[in-house]
């Protein structure tokens, strides 16, 4: 099968996520195209999509949602599936409890699971370096519960990010 995975990020780490799912399906015997959506126009040619973006502020990067709707006949009407990459720390719902703004769950996943239905939809830990964020990051991060609420570190998880891959790829055979 060709398959795109298309991903938005700000800081890199979705990415990496992105990358590592191509390869694991690559590793199942696929042809994976990996590719930020604002470099992608045309959808001609793949039997299988997956689509993913950062989350901030309990949101999807605006040109993920974008290329979602702009590409919503061709992206409905094949296999999909969708990611976001948010959540700090060791636990998903830390962030849902730290800020009422920080869900890790994003709020486009209704509305694009309604209007898309994939096939699945997954939330991956991400990563944070303080030493690449933006003011509104560093306000943030200012105060003690700022910190716990954007804990610093790489909480990419490899064995997740390959478990769900293979998952996809039992889903096309
Ligand atoms: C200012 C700020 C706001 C964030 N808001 C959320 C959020 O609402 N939910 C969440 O799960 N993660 C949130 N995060 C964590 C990011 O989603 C995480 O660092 C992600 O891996 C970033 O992906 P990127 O490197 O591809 O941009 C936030 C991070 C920052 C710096």
């Amino acid at each position: 099968m060709r398959i795109l995975v298309a991903y938005a990020t700000k800081h890199g780490s979705t990415t990496r996520i992105a990358v590592r799912i191509g390869l694991a399906l690559e590793h199942e015997g696929h042809t994976v195209d990996v590719k930020s959506v604002e470099e992608i126009h045309d959808l001609s040619g793949y039997d299988a999509f997956i689509l993913g973006s950062a989350v901030y502020y309990g949101h999807w990067r605006r040109e993920a949602t974008i290329f979602a709707n702009r590409h919503r006949a061709e992206l409905s009407s094949h296999p999909l599936w969708l990611f976001s990459s948010g959540p700090l720390g060791t636990e998903t719902d830390e962030a849902d409890a730290a800020d009422a703004q920080l869900h890790a769950t994003p709020a486009e996943f209704a509305q694009l699971t309604a209007t898309l239905h994939p096939r699945s939809v997954h939330v991956f830990f991400g990563a944070l370096d303080p030493n690449d964020m933006d003011f509104a990051g560093r306000v943030i991060r200012h105060t003690p519960a700022g910190k716990k609420m954007l804990p610093e570190g790489d909480f990419i998880d490899d064995n997740d990010i390959v478990a769900w891959a293979q998952e996809i790829s039992l889903g096309l055979s």
